[in-house]
């Protein structure tokens, strides 16, 4: 990819470049939990988007997507969002990088990835982190420490284009680690890096490619809810919360918001449950808990669909060890923890069955478990 990016870039602007990449990223466990201050157990995959960068000496930045074979171009000092949505992207990570005091000049671009898009491995986070960390690299000498890195990706997110988003995709995105995940406390942004190598094990993902494009913002929706029976308790978020605490608010909150504050309280503990399994090497335990999500996300968040849960109960019925919806939900994949003596056989049948009910095969990815944002050198 990179020597595409930069064939492209030398064709279109004349001139050298330096190239920089962002991950995508899977999350083992902890989905939703990450605007409700808890915690949450991402990784970055070896799927990137990769952009070649050079300045231009103007106050302009122009911009050529190779995937979409688009071109955009916009000023610094512009206040207003370009209409194209993956530009707003980068224009949104320039001025949350000025907000912060960071410097910002002029630059041509080309980027391109092999993130899918719409799979629920944050494609856009990748994005934000690669144009954030280059613009650290290329005009700050890397002082915009990396906390800082992932929250102007997030801030981009929040301003630019209408996700109230939690931190864990940037974080994935920046602070990745080769063979690591890592267990993030939303709240202090206190991280530990866990060694993965499930011994005998598989991590596969399974993508539905279908995106339910919902009216009304389902995902802020969730985190209104969320919000609502934080607040009826008293706390700051849910992370504070008990089940003893909610079912005491029981009958002053919807019946909706009780079942989303039900799934969060769980998810908190679960995370923390599968820490301590993999401490032990108890990948039953993890896998157990992959499949109380699944349930938690499907009857009381609400963020599965008909695709995804069919392809849980394929994984239950094929002795897949654990098995869920991944990412943001309303779409996207699955995310599969798969004894290697039972892989060949789960992956046929889930082929084989969701083609006759749905009419296409889920794609198969497999991941390797890699390094964030960074530099690419020669
Ligand atoms: C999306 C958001 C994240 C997180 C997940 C759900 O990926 O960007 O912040 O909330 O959904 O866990």
């Amino acid at each position: 990819m990179k020597e595409q990016i930069k064939a492209q870039f030398k064709q279109r602007f004349g001139t050298d470049c330096v190239v920089y990449a962002s991950a995508g990223r899977i999350n083992l466990i902890g989905e939703h939990t990450d605007y409700n201050g808890g915690f949450v157990f991402p990784g970055a995959i070896d799927k990137y988007i990769m952009a070649a960068i050079n300045i231009n000496g103007t106050d302009k930045v122009r911009v050529y997507s190779m995937d979409m074979d688009a071109y955009c171009e916009f000023g610094l000092n512009e206040e207003d969002a370009p209409q194209e949505q993956w530009a707003r992207y980068i224009f949104g990570v320039c001025r949350e990088t000025i907000k912060r005091g960071g410097i910002v000049k002029g630059f041509d671009t080309v980027f391109a990835g092999n993130v899918p898009l719409g799979a629920g491995l944050s494609s856009s986070a990748a994005l934000e982190s690669c144009f954030a960390f280059a613009l650290n690299d290329m005009f700050n000498d890397n002082k915009i420490d990396k906390f800082e890195l992932a929250k102007i990706g997030q801030s981009t997110e929040h301003n630019y284009c209408g996700v109230n988003c939690g931190i864990m995709d940037q974080f994935a995105s920046v602070f990745g680690k080769k063979d690591c995940l890592m267990r993030l406390d939303c709240r202090s942004l206190e991280h530990e890096y866990f060694p993965f190598h499930p011994e005998g094990y598989k991590l596969v993902l399974l993508n539905s490619k279908v995106k339910h494009e919902l009216v009304d913002s389902p995902y802020n929706k969730r985190r209104e809810s969320c919000e609502r029976v934080a607040a009826t308790l008293g706390v700051e978020t849910l992370r504070d919360a008990s089940y003893t605490m909610l079912a005491d608010v029981r009958d002053k909150i919807s019946d909706e918001d009780y079942r989303r504050a039900r799934y969060v309280i769980g998810e908190k503990q679960r995370v923390l449950d599968v820490c301590d399994a993999l401490e032990r090497g108890d990948y039953e335990t993890v896998g157990r808990c992959m499949f109380e999500t699944h349930d938690g996300l499907s009857r009381d968040y609400e963020v599965s669909c008909e695709e995804l849960d069919y392809l849980n109960d394929v994984a239950r019925e094929c002795g897949v060890t654990g098995s869920r919806i991944m990412g943001g939900g309303f779409g996207g994949c699955t995310i599969n923890l798969v004894k290697e003596d039972r892989y060949d056989n789960f992956i046929a049948t889930a082929k084989e069955k969701f083609n006759a009910k749905y009419g296409h095969e889920p794609e198969v990815i497999n991941v390797i478990i890699s390094d964030g944002a960074h530099k690419v050198e020669d």
